[in-house]
């Protein structure tokens, strides 16, 4: 691949940081880096050794880049995608806005990275979808799926920043006995564990699960039957999941640990023998997707559990979107 000019709108913030820290850990050949967020406000964020002033996106003049990283708002996304598109920038979206958008890619690389063909506009899809994505695709390959059933244990920077600092704060305010008013969501986050992720639709389903099961039936282009409770809780970073399997067959485990063991971007850590399971702490930094607790169900021949952790501001935000560019080097040859 060449030398890419590349934009990172929303650098200030929790994803865009992460992306920056990717890109350099992954080598992505930066040629050229341009920083945006709602205004530049003097900030100055050092890369590759060099301080570069964060720019307002407002004045942004697309031809500047080859690719850009979208990690802002929804509404910064509709408003500056089509419009960068339009100037022949690859943008890679973390927002919502496009995702279920028929004419717009979802793309998780280990999964559908052909799906992208000529696109200029590809989504990323919610970080839980994405770490659901890369476990579950090994064994719809190998032994098709039938139905999930997913419970997340969802860390506050999946919020963003401002949650992070409030987990910080009541956390802090808490051991201290202070008083410290919840911020970001509507209860306290800190010693406690929220129920819900995103709003409550119509069918009393939140918006997160929905995004789990329709980005998941997206992804594999299949309509998949999956149901999931979204849960917040007080971890910093990296998602978990216990995640329930129906299988076309019966499960023979020693085969599932094999294909699990030899799939793209997932590492089996599972020896509970020796108390080797994936944990929100480790996974943390890291780029490949945890698996482990697996094992059949009790009661079902065909049904299997396995706990999936994830660092959702790497694999589930800014290590997807770096890959899928890595994955469309002849882009730029
Ligand atoms: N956190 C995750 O795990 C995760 C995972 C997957 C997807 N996402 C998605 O990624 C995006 C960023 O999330 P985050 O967690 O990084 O949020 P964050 O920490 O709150 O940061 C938001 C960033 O976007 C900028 N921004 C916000 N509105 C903007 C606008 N209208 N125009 C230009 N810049 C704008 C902010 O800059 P200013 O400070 O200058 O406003 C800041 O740099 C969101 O769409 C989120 O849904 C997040």
């Amino acid at each position: 691949m060449r030398g890419l000019r590349v934009a990172v709108l929303g650098a200030t913030g929790l994803v865009g940081q992460t992306i920056l820290k990717v890109m350099e850990d992954r080598e992505l050949p930066v040629e050229q880096l341009v920083l945006l967020a709602t205004d530049g406000k003097g900030r100055e964020i050092s890369f590759g050794g060099r301080s570069i002033a964060v720019e307002s996106v407002e004045s942004m003049d697309w031809r500047r880049v080859d690719v850009a990283f979208f990690a802002a708002s929804n509404p910064a996304s509709q408003r500056w995608a089509p419009e960068a598109a339009r100037h022949g920038v690859t943008v890679v979206d973390k927002s919502s806005f496009f995702r279920m958008d028929p004419a717009v890619p979802l793309v998780v690389p280990e999964v559908n990275l052909e799906s992208v063909g000529d696109a200029r506009i590809i989504a990323s899809p919610n970080c839980s979808t994405i770490q659901l994505v890369v476990a579950l695709n090994p064994l719809r390959q190998h032994f098709g799926i039938q139905r999930v059933i997913v419970s997340t244990y969802q860390a506050v920077s999946g919020t963003g920043r401002d949650a992070v600092d409030a987990l910080d704060r009541e956390s802090r305010g808490y051991l201290a006995e202070e008083a410290v008013e919840p911020s970001v969501y509507p209860v306290p986050i800190a010693f406690n564990v929220l129920p819900y992720c995103d709003r409550f639709l119509d069918d009393d389903y939140t918006g997160e699960e929905w995004k789990l099961t329709r980005e998941t039936q997206k992804i594999f282009d299949q309509p998949l039957a999956v149901s999931a409770t979204a849960v917040r809780v007080p971890v910093f970073v990296s998602h978990s999941e216990s995640v329930y399997v129906e299988l076309e067959d019966n499960v023979r485990l020693p085969e599932v640990r094999d294909v699990l063991m030899n799939a793209p971007g997932i590492r089996v850590v599972d020896d509970p023998g020796t108390g080797l399971v994936p944990t929100p702490r480790a996974a943390a930094d890291q780029d490949l997707v945890w698996v482990g607790r697996i094992r059949r169900d009790l009661h079902h021949p065909r049904g299997l559990h396995l706990f999936v952790v994830a660092d959702n501001l790497r694999k589930g935000a800014a290590t997807n979107a770096v890959q899928i560019v890595e994955g469309l080097a002849h882009r730029w040859r």
